[in-house]
């Protein structure tokens, strides 16, 4: 076939629809859709994501001498450093006339200029020179950027994201991240989807079985995933902050003899069974007693299951504990951040850990959850859905985040009357600061 035939071809095949169809018409910040829109919960649930977080932005050694080009939840910022060296992160658009602060630099340490009429800014957004109009310019002091309030977690930035006050960082970010004891370490990947079908898919663990069969650590185990069931799994909520995930019927297809399911199961609608072969059982023995899960003791807040914003919490192959972020980028992007926390009880173990992650377990954790982006991102967000009990946890998640996230709670609050919404908006008007900034009179 002609290259250029090609090219059509698979601009087609990447524009193929997918994800959370975008509202022909400016909707109030819901998934709103075209006229085949959800008629569900789904049309209710952000596209950009939660907005009063704390989220995981980028590894903090990212960020260098020059100003960084970063999306989060659909906002551009721009993250420099500070006369401290602290990282700080303002709206990537110039207040003056939209220019895109990334582009321009640093001249003088501390301080970012716009590329444009070079504006430049302090870490707290303020205007405090304009080189293209002298000293007595009028803009300094006046023109503001958005701040973007920022904290380094471990050698990770996080970012307030929210129009309220921020919240203490601890609320919103694991425990043990906060306990000098353990080690934690992180990786982060793109997946071509919406953070909410990134976050039902993280708490989806019936899509293992199938969806990360040829994972190597699903090969190296012959891991079945979550025990086969027609059943969901039990769920419990604590308080606005956390869903977990409890026990689920695991012992639905044991059989009397020894009390654990067969490997292969029978399908009788076709006549076979399921794995179709046997083989990876060869070696399974062996590497399961290799990475056997040992994950960490947590408060019940922090146990295993889904904690807001977008965060799921779960035990891995080999020892520690998981808490993979589904950070919306784009409508139809999301940053997944994946940390990875383990308490060793001595140096070499802690050598171990960290030199294990290094050669081969980051990659085999990217090997194994880059299978769900393969399976759900071409998944569309739109269409009607036929759910079966397996799926309860994700009816409960997005009844969860529409009844129990503060971006609900500061709406019910403000429906209420009370002018305080949860969390205090900032002075200055929030509407002017979620765009690009303002000018202080
Ligand atoms: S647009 Fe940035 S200074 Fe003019
Ligand atoms: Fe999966």
């Amino acid at each position: 076939m002609r290259r250029f035939d090609k090219r059509i071809e698979s601009q087609l095949v990447a524009e193929k629809s997918r994800g959370v169809l975008e509202s022909p018409a400016p909707s109030n910040g819901t998934h709103g859709g075209s006229s085949d829109a959800v008629m569900d919960s789904r049309a209710l649930i952000p596209p950009l994501g939660l907005r009063e977080y704390w989220y995981p932005a980028l590894p903090a050694k990212k960020v260098g001498k020059c100003p960084l080009f970063w999306v989060m939840l659909g906002d551009e910022l721009v993250f420099f450093r500070d006369r401290q060296g602290q990282v700080v992160a303002l709206t990537d658009v110039c207040p003056h006339r939209g220019a895109s602060l990334s582009e321009g630099a640093c001249f003088y340490r501390g301080y970012l200029t716009c590329p444009y009429h070079a504006a430049t800014f302090d870490e707290s957004g303020k205007c405090v020179a304009m080189l293209t109009e002298g000293p007595d310019s009028k803009m300094v002091g006046r023109l503001k950027a958005r701040v973007y309030p920022t904290q380094q977690v471990r050698d990770w930035i996080f970012v307030w994201m929210g129009e309220g006050d921020p919240v203490p960082i601890e609320e919103d970010v694991p425990e043990e991240f906060f306990d000098p004891d353990v080690v934690v370490v992180c990786n982060y990947m793109y997946w071509a989807t919406n953070w909410m079908m990134a976050t039902e898919n993280h708490g989806d663990a019936h899509n293992q079985l199938f969806v990360h069969r040829n994972a190597v650590s699903a090969l190296l185990t012959a891991h079945p995933g979550r025990s086969r069931t027609p059943y969901g799994p039990e769920t419990k909520t604590i308080g606005d902050q956390a869903l977990l995930m409890l026990r689920d019927e695991g012992d639905y297809y044991a059989t009397e003899k020894n009390g654990t399911a067969p490997y292969q199961l029978y399908y009788p609608g076709v006549d076979g069974v399921w794995p179709l072969h046997r083989w990876r059982l060869l070696w399974a023995w062996f590497f399961k007693r290799l990475m056997k899960p040992n994950p960490l003791k947590t408060s019940e807040e922090w146990g295993y299951g889904h904690h807001m914003p977008c965060i799921q919490r779960t035990a891995t192959s080999f020892s520690g504990t998981n808490s993979l972020w589904a950070v919306a980028v784009r409508p139809n992007l999301s940053r997944i951040v994946q940390f990875h926390a383990v308490r060793p009880p001595n140096r070499a173990v802690y050598f171990w850990e960290m030199l294990s992650w290094k050669l081969f377990r980051a990659w085999m954790s990217y090997n194994f959850v880059s299978g769900d982006n393969a399976a759900i991102a071409p998944c569309r967000w739109w269409t009607p859905e036929n759910l079966s009990s397996t799926d309860s946890h994700l009816v409960k998640l997005r009844s969860f985040v529409l009844t129990h996230s503060r971006d609900a709670l500061r709406r019910q609050a403000q429906k209420g009357g009370n002018g305080q919404a949860g969390r205090t908006a900032k002075a200055g008007g929030t509407e002017a600061m979620a765009t690009a900034g303002s000018i202080e009179s």
